[in-house]
């Protein structure tokens, strides 16, 4: 199927106000409710990745896990859940970061990732880039590397992806919202 980015942003509800003043967020509730829309993000995904050497798909908690979950279905490849603090059971290393809109923590079970793994990070967006760049920072702290940071939406007015970029980790975007 042909991406369609005209299609996709058009199923990206802004919501002026949320969660507080001055932020506009980006809904995808109406895209999930597409499965056209849904089909063409996950092919153009699995088309940029399946001949790539990525050997896992970090998805990020909790948007990151429905591409997430696909991509690692379809490429076969295992999937590592990077959650934010407090929700994985085991023995975990741990971030802190700040987004648009709040201060948190991300963690990832330590045995997930081995030296060598080279690692899909998978988000539905990027806005400052922050939560990308602490699940960057555990993929390197368990000496695995990270392949590249992809998104559905970005948000460059924000600065996100380019301070990814300027940490030396590529990006990847289907469409933005400047
Ligand atoms: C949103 C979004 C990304 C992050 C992007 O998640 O899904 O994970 O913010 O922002 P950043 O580039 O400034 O870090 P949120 O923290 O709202 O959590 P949610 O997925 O649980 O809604
Ligand atoms: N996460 C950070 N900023 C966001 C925004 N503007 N819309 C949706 N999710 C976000």
């Amino acid at each position: 199927m042909i991406f369609d980015e005209f299609t996709i942003k058009s199923l990206i509800r802004p919501v002026p106000g949320f969660p507080r003043d001055g932020v506009t967020f980006r809904d995808i509730t109406p895209l999930y409710q597409s499965p056209r829309a849904v089909r063409m993000v996950t092919d153009s995904m699995i088309q940029r990745y399946v001949e790539s050497p990525v050997t896992h798909i970090g998805a990020i908690d909790a948007r990151g896990f429905l591409l997430g979950a696909v991509l690692a279905y379809e490429l076969n490849k295992p999937l590592v859940l990077f959650r934010k603090a407090g929700k994985l059971p085991a023995d975990c290393v741990s971030a802190a970061y700040s987004t648009e809109y709040g201060e948190a923590r991300i963690e990832v079970h330590r045995d997930a990732l081995t030296e060598g793994a080279q690692v899909l990070l998978v988000d539905d967006l990027i806005a400052t880039g922050g939560t990308f760049l602490a699940a960057a920072q555990l993929v390197d702290q368990l000496g695995a590397q990270v392949y590249e940071a992809a998104a559905i939406i970005d948000l460059p007015d924000l600065g996100g992806s380019r301070l990814i970029q300027d940490a030396g980790i590529a990006t990847f975007t289907l469409c933005a919202f400047e």
